[in-house]
């Protein structure tokens, strides 16, 4: 068997962001003693609230940046669970500019850059708050570009966001994996012409939407093997 015979040899491995590099799911924690019992649920409805705001607003032609949405959002959650804290909402706001990264990021995109792969962050993320999560954990050595959907205006999954990858790094689709742990992000890039790989971190059943990833993995560090390293 060759290398990387079912990828067609990528040249750019293209990432999400939140999810994928930065864990939104753990990101609350340092509240917990605020927040209490309602520490899970909070995190939950905020991110949610957040992707909905953002589909909402790509099909109402309303664009504002990530950083406007996640505070809308946050604001949504914290009045379900009956949290009026503006030092709190606060606080919860500044964590979008450092979140956690998961274990397995640095290694892998060492690795894929040590390989000769370029590699980039496409993301709905804000170009500040991108940048306050790339330079917060010295990501700029291993990343060649990190793109905003700032540049579109609108947010995934329009397929004029993932344009913006193979316009910037000059490559076309098919040459590019992409990979995302949200599900619905991986079936629109694939839609487009992207091969896929969708980093399933918590055991979530498969979306029922058209054009599947090409390939499910558990962590980023399976990526090395699955092209051949
Ligand atoms: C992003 C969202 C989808 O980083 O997590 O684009």
């Amino acid at each position: 068997m060759t290398a990387r015979p079912t990828l067609a040899s990528p040249v750019a491995c293209v990432f999400d962001a939140y999810g994928t590099l930065f864990d939104v799911s753990r990101m609350v924690e340092p509240y917990r003693d605020r927040l209490g019992e309602k520490t899970a649920l909070l995190a939950k409805l905020w991110r949610e609230k957040q992707l909905q705001y953002t589909w909402l607003r790509s099909l109402m032609g309303a664009y504002v940046d990530f950083w406007h949405v996640t505070g809308e959002a946050l604001d949504y959650a914290l009045g379900v669970l009956g949290l009026d804290d503006p030092r709190l909402r606060a606080l919860l706001m500044q964590l979008y500019l450092a979140p956690p990264l998961f274990d397995d990021v640095n290694a892998t995109l060492t690795t894929l850059k040590a390989k000769g792969l370029r590699t980039a962050i496409l993301s709905n993320g804000s170009t500040t708050m991108l940048t306050g999560a790339v330079n917060g954990h010295n990501l700029r050595g291993v990343l060649d570009l990190v793109i905003s959907v700032d540049e579109a205006q609108i947010f995934k999954p329009h397929p004029s966001v993932y344009k913006l990858a193979t316009d910037k790094l000059g490559v076309p689709a098919e040459k590019i994996l992409f990979v995302s742990s949200n599900g619905w992000d991986a079936h629109a890039a694939r839609h487009i012409g992207f091969h896929v790989a969708w980093v399933n971190r918590s055991d979530q059943l498969r979306e029922t939407i058209p054009d599947p990833p090409d390939f499910e993995i558990r962590s980023l560090s399976d990526l090395p093997r699955l092209l051949g390293f």
